[in-house]
């Protein structure tokens, strides 16, 4: 039975999620390796543990309004 192509799942205004594990070569040479059956890789660089993504994106400003951390505390 012939294997299936990786599958990538790209979240508006969040990570990439890639079936892993996997190997990423960083813009400096570097190669980090992901081993979890399913890895969210930091389109956004806010994440403190790039190229994984650490929910930082989530902070991120909206086009359509003001930041969800901007929000008045029972408004969210
Ligand atoms: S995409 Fe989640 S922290 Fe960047």
């Amino acid at each position: 039975m012939a294997e299936r192509p990786r599958r990538v799942v790209a979240e508006r205004d969040g990570p990439l999620l890639v079936e892993g594990p996997v190997e990423v070569v960083l813009d400096d040479g570097r190669v980090v390796c992901g081993d979890r059956f399913l890895v969210a890789l930091c389109t956004c660089r806010r994440s403190r543990r790039f190229p994984w993504c650490d929910t930082s994106h989530r902070r991120r400003a909206r086009a359509d309004g003001p930041a969800a951390d901007a929000a008045p505390e029972g408004e969210r």
